[in-house]
């Protein structure tokens, strides 16, 4: 352990195949935000140098893994690879059943149709986007019962994911547990700044819902980068295997939703994770429905394939030391450079705080949106909202949500940038940094109904 705290440590695998950048200038990319909308979702991909958007199916896939695409087996029911994926999350995750979907989202629709009623509460540890729809869509009141740390971004608390189990408790009281469709654990938090949830609070979140007989769904899209931080941080794990830790965080659950464009190192796939057989009977029978037949769920098989291989890779505690690590790099750089962004240091991403670098903004000004515009001008870099414009409106009143969180995430894509990238990243941070003052903020002029941080347009004020 003081060996790896002494010497540097690199990337476990090497390059071989590249894919080139395109570098632009200043007056090309002020041209570019503009037809986007000062979106940089509306960006074209090949006018950007270094792409932190997402880490969301930007991942490079291993040899094996392109090895495995050539076993797919396309065959429309009862594809080979569909079996190895569930002998795969059976043996990881330590479900019962599996439903592949084409990617979280798809889980999450099912689900949220399965288990809501219209009028339920569904209490979780923060939001994230596309999981509160899915229950808003199906009747549901999202209410988040996060400890409060999480909203602070300067709040150094080791387990920024954990549940407040008063706030939790409180909600059962208020409206009775059968009113309650389910409680949604994210680990990590994602909006929170991938933050993670300790394995003594989920199990107290699960003693808790199964005394009321309220079921447990993890989110478990980076539930891997948990189980490291649950190793790294939390007494008692510090030997335990990452597979070990996160057979025990899912077993506190009673089903998992689950991305596998993030943790499981492929460009596409998801899947729904159960052990009750009824639920699962529905979400089999659903499945047809929304995404395909049970045994591809909008998926390729060979993709089924790519993402059964990966379970094992991205369990490797090399691969997460070193995924991880390349993220800590990053925000330890910017710290020294007194760059404020959300503490401790999450998963997959960092989060410029962008309240602390525009505070002359208010938040109608969308400081945040600004910031991202304002890194990709600098350089090219490519960031992503994560404040007022992605937590959009309330349903009842109509109003923006007002998050207490108005960050930029830079996220970080697994085993694709290289440490010069991310010096070129840090590099580019400061600048804008040092130019903070001059900035005016954005006025928006094109509003979606739903989501609307993916489509929005706005107008520099
Ligand atoms: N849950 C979490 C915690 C996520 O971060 C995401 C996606 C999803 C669910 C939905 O999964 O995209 O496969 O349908 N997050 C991406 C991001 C979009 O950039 O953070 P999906």
């Amino acid at each position: 352990m003081a060996k790896f705290e002494r010497r540097s440590w690199a990337e476990p695998f090497k390059i071989k195949t590249v894919e080139p950048l395109t570098m632009t200038s200043r007056e090309q990319r002020e041209r570019y935000i503009k037809e986007a909308g000062y979106n940089t979702f509306l960006l074209r991909s090949r006018d950007v140098y270094i792409d932190l958007l997402t880490d969301s199916g930007t991942n490079a896939m291993s040899d094996n893994q392109w090895a495995g695409m050539m076993l797919g087996d396309e065959a429309y029911a009862g594809s080979e690879n569909f079996y190895h994926l569930e002998k795969m999350v059976q043996e990881y995750y330590g479900y019962k059943y599996l439903v592949p979907t084409h990617q979280g989202r798809g889980a999450e629709n099912l689900i949220s149709h399965i288990l809501i009623k219209p009028g339920m509460y569904v209490p979780g540890n923060m939001y994230f986007t596309t999981t509160r729809l899915h229950q808003e869509l199906a009747g549901g009141t999202f209410v988040d019962v996060i400890i409060d740390e999480a909203h602070d971004a300067e709040n150094t608390h080791p387990f920024k994911g954990n549940v407040d189990l008063n706030k939790f408790e409180s909600l059962i009281k208020k409206v009775g547990a059968d009113k309650i469709a389910y409680i949604t654990i994210g680990a990590t938090v994602n909006m929170a700044g991938g933050q993670p949830i300790s394995m003594e609070n989920m199990k107290a979140v699960h003693e808790l819902a199964s005394k009321n007989k309220i079921k447990v769904v993890m989110d478990a899209t980076r539930a891997m980068e948990n189980a490291f931080f649950i190793k790294k941080r939390e007494k008692g794990y510090e030997k335990k295997s990452i597979q070990d830790i996160l057979k025990e965080l899912c077993s506190y659950s009673d089903a998992a939703t689950m991305s596998g464009k993030k943790d499981l190192l492929v460009n596409i796939g998801g899947f729904l994770a159960l052990n009750d057989f009824e639920v699962f009977e529905e979400a089999r029978n659903m499945v047809v429905v929304y995404e395909g037949l049970h045994t591809y769920g909008g998926l390729a098989g060979r993709d089924m394939e790519a993402m059964a291989r990966g379970i094992e890779e991205a369990c490797h505690l090399d691969h997460l030391q070193a995924r991880i690590g390349q993220v800590e790099y990053v925000g330890n750089r910017l710290l020294e450079l007194g760059i404020p962004i959300v503490k401790p240091i999450g998963g997959h991403a960092i989060f410029l705080d962008a309240k602390q670098f525009y505070p002359h903004l208010e938040q109608t000004k969308f400081p945040a949106q600004t910031l991202a515009a304002e890194l990709y001008l600098d350089s090219g870099i490519r960031a992503m909202e994560r404040g007022i414009v992605s937590a959009g409106r309330n349903k009842e009143t109509g109003d923006h949500y007002y998050p207490k969180l108005e960050l930029v995430r830079l996220t970080f894509p697994r085993r694709v940038y290289t440490q010069a990238h991310c010096d070129v990243t840090v590099e580019s941070v400061y600048e804008v940094f040092q130019n903070r003052e001059k900035v005016k903020g954005l006025k928006m002029i094109y509003e979606p109904k739903y989501l609307r941080f993916f489509q929005a347009r706005f107008e520099p004020l």
